[in-house]
């Protein structure tokens, strides 16, 4: 069984290098210790070489990546520049993205792949729009966000149950319940295995994302099931964000 995982996702936070960097050398100094967890940092483009520098014993990802290698894509940020950056993770198509930018499941299988074939582990975020939603539209984000993924390179990608509605806002958490979290994790493993075979489906990483905290987290780990967590708003304080980490573990 690989270790547990835990990505920060730090979105637009904090607001200045200098931050980043404090945010980043804290956190590394109060996780060192633990033992048996991956932890990938993932800031804002611009703070990414200074929190390499602040945090060099842990994983650096970033939060987007275009799928063209080069050219005219104002704006825009390869896998290439993230790999030179040293980065080994990225995220790709979370909910702000695909809310806010208008980023589309089309667009999010493009960035997957991009990334795949830059030797990056993409994390992929899906879930769904309200609590009321079907079931179908889980299998039918899955299938397109998966398409065109050999068997061989879904062995390095980490998929995340991110609920659009469990993201903490405003400082408040709503977290889904483990029990839910169990079942989506299952409706994963079961579309995992018919996109890729059952050994692929059963093997494969899944992390929980929504308003994950030092409280809740072991809960999706031991009722949800999964291998660990997208943690936002948690991931912003040093000290939380190792109590965190440690709950999660012990
Ligand atoms: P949150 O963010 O932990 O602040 O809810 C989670 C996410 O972005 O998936």
């Amino acid at each position: 069984m690989s270790k547990l995982l835990v990505v920060a996702n730090w979105k637009m936070n904090p607001q200045t290098e200098h931050e980043a960097a404090a945010l980043a050398r804290d956190a590394a100094a109060a996780v060192e210790a633990l033992q048996n967890v991956e932890i990938v940092l993932c800031p804002p483009f611009p703070f990414l070489n200074a929190v390499r520098e602040a945090a060099p014993l842990l994983f650096l990802g970033a939060q987007d990546c275009f799928w063209e290698p080069q050219g005219a894509y104002t704006g825009e940020v390869s896998a290439d520049m993230l790999k030179y950056m040293e980065c080994t993770h990225v995220i790709v198509g979370h909910s702000e993205r695909r809310r806010q930018v208008g980023e589309t499941l089309e667009m999010v299988n493009k960035k997957v792949r991009a990334t795949i074939l830059k030797g990056l582990t993409p994390i992929v975020c899906v879930g769904e729009e309200s609590e009321d939603s079907d079931k179908k539209e889980l299998h039918s984000q899955l299938e397109q966000i998966l398409a065109g993924v050999s068997s061989e390179d879904m062995k390095n990608v980490v998929l995340v149950y991110e609920p659009v509605w469990a993201i903490s806002a405003q400082g408040k958490y709503h977290p889904a319940s483990p029990e839910l979290v169990s079942e989506r994790i299952s409706l994963f493993r079961e579309a995992v295995s018919r996109m890729f075979g059952e050994e692929i489906g059963a093997g494969a990483r899944m992390l929980y994302g929504g308003s994950v905290n030092a409280e809740n987290v072991k809960s999706f780990i031991k009722e949800g099931g999964v291998q660990g967590a997208l943690v936002g708003q948690a991931s912003l304080n040093a000290a939380a964000f190792a109590n965190l980490v440690r709950n999660m573990i012990l």
